[in-house]
């Protein structure tokens, strides 16, 4: 048993980053049997289950979508929030019948949740069902966990966590669009945020190990990759190698894999030559995720974010400026403690100024640990949802106005597979990261088409496949 611990999280080692080979052991001791994978939160977390799937495929289990069919289930958790929190408990509600009608069952708790010493301590005090708790830093053990479980609960959690692994497998969701980690960890320590702890300090991966997975990539013909980081903007900082995001980005550009996104950028270290590069570069997607949290500058302050909001509305004019048809979404939270009516009507007057491609919004959820957790707070739950709502209005208002800019234009679409919104469609994105839902285009799955939009909903566009005629 290894139990995690906030307090240790919260130390910054200076210890230089071990690279390590990741294992990768293959077994045929689970033959036949079937996994059942459950993944909450972040794209992050959707990533880490690419390599948990390659981890179980490895020892022989073959994927179900039915829990009850399952020989092995595990739960890669989120714990950003109290209702992913909420999620994951009511879920395992369901496994305790399972595991009762089949007591072989094994069950796993993983990813962020048990980084947090109360969630671990929770999990062997009421729940004994569960057989294997892993955390964020051991992913890759979990291979030898599984092999080595007999009927006691093991539980392995790393609390501080300096390492990076190399050569991990992963069994990819898409043969179109790929996930790529170009660093991990969070080193920003915004007030409310729990990432920090549960993801450790920030560990950049060696740019030639990044630029050979994006050169196999390209070769197994991927069409686009997403560049993953907490805060891809801090990318290299840590090395001290003389290279930063921009340098990067740009190598990865050279590589002419057609699409290039990342996530997530931090307003806080945006640099010039990041746009100059993002602009140069047509396939750096003119896209850019860039959490606001707040548009009052005090709250901004207390929630540990080092900018105002005049250097947000800055950052985002020179972004606007210099990368022509960026789309700009954005995170923000309401109900910070002790939030007033005039520092909403900040957020508002920000959210009206920059009118937003997108956003995503969330009410404050304290988290045990954080700084922020220990403010007394004056604002009801339900002025905070009465916030959320017309924050929501307001966002919704600008996302329809962009999507309808749209209608009758021509557009490129990466395809990447069948639409939720019929039989005869698929859907795909624009550069803009906009969806875009097609008719009669099976054919294209994988492919960059011309599409004319002809419908601009709220939260998607549909469009039709353009053909050329050469005379
Ligand atoms: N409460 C509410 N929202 C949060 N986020 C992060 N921590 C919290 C919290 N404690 C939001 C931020 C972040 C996004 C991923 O989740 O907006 O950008
Ligand atoms: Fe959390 Fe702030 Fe780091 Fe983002 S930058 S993961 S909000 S601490």
């Amino acid at each position: 048993m290894h139990f995690p611990n906030l307090n240790e999280a919260k130390i910054r080692s200076s210890k230089k980053v071990e690279v390590i080979t990741a294992k990768n052991i293959k077994s045929e001791t689970h033959k036949g049997e079937k996994y059942f994978l459950k993944t909450y939160g972040c794209q992050m977390n959707v990533h880490d289950s690419e390599e948990i799937k390659a981890i179980l495929e490895n020892l022989g289990f073959t994927e179900t979508k039915v829990l009850e069919e399952s020989n092995i289930v595990v739960l890669n958790t989120c714990a950003i929030r109290e209702n992913a929190h909420d999620k994951v408990f009511g879920f395992l509600g369901r496994v305790k019948h399972l595991k009762r009608e089949k007591p072989e069952l094994i069950v796993c708790v993983g990813g962020c949740m048990p980084q947090q010493d109360s969630v671990a301590k929770l999990l062997k005090d009421k729940y004994p069902y569960v057989d294997i708790v892993f955390g964020t830093h051991n992913i890759n053990e979990l291979g030898t966990m599984i092999l080595n479980h007999h009927d006691t609960q093991e539980i392995e959690v790393y609390s501080i966590e300096g390492n990076v692994y190399e050569g991990i497998k992963y069994a990819r969701d898409s043969k179109i669009s790929a996930w790529v980690n170009i660093m991990y960890g969070c080193d920003k320590f915004c007030t409310y945020c729990i990432v920090p702890f549960t993801r450790g300090r920030e560990r950049s991966r060696e740019m030639s190990d990044i630029l050979n997975e994006v050169d196999q990539l390209v070769k197994d013909g991927y069409q686009e990759i997403t560049l993953l980081g907490q805060n891809v903007n801090a990318y290299g900082q840590d090395l001290k190698l003389g290279y930063d995001f921009g340098t990067l980005l740009e190598k990865v550009a050279l590589t002419g894999i057609p699409r290039i996104r990342f996530v997530t950028s931090h307003p806080w270290n945006f640099t010039d030559e990041m746009i100059n590069i993002i602009a140069k570069y047509d396939n750096v997607m003119p896209y850019i995720h860039l959490p606001l949290q707040s548009g009052s500058s005090s709250i901004l302050r207390l929630m540990g974010r080092r900018y105002t909001k005049e250097e947000y509305l800055n950052l985002f004019t020179k972004i606007k400026e210099n990368i022509p048809g960026v789309s700009i979404t954005t995170d923000i939270i309401v109900g910070f403690p002790n939030e007033t009516e005039e520092d909403f009507q900040d957020t508002l007057e920000v959210v009206k100024k920059c009118q937003f491609d997108g956003a995503f919004t969330f009410i404050y959820s304290p988290r045990e640990g954080t700084p922020a957790a220990k403010i007394k707070d004056n604002v009801s739950l339900e002025v905070k949802e009465e916030r959320l709502q017309r924050l929501n209005k307001l966002i919704n208002e600008h996302s329809l106005m962009h999507n309808k800019e749209y209608l009758d234009k021509t557009v490129k679409v990466l395809i990447t597979g069948p639409s939720e919104k019929g039989e005869n469609k698929v859907c795909g994105y624009t550069e803009t990261m906009k969806l875009v839902n097609i008719e009669d285009a099976n054919e294209d799955i994988g492919k960059i088409i011309n599409v004319k939009i002809t419908e601009a909903k709220s939260f998607s566009l549909d469009g039709k496949k353009e053909i050329f005629i050469n005379n």
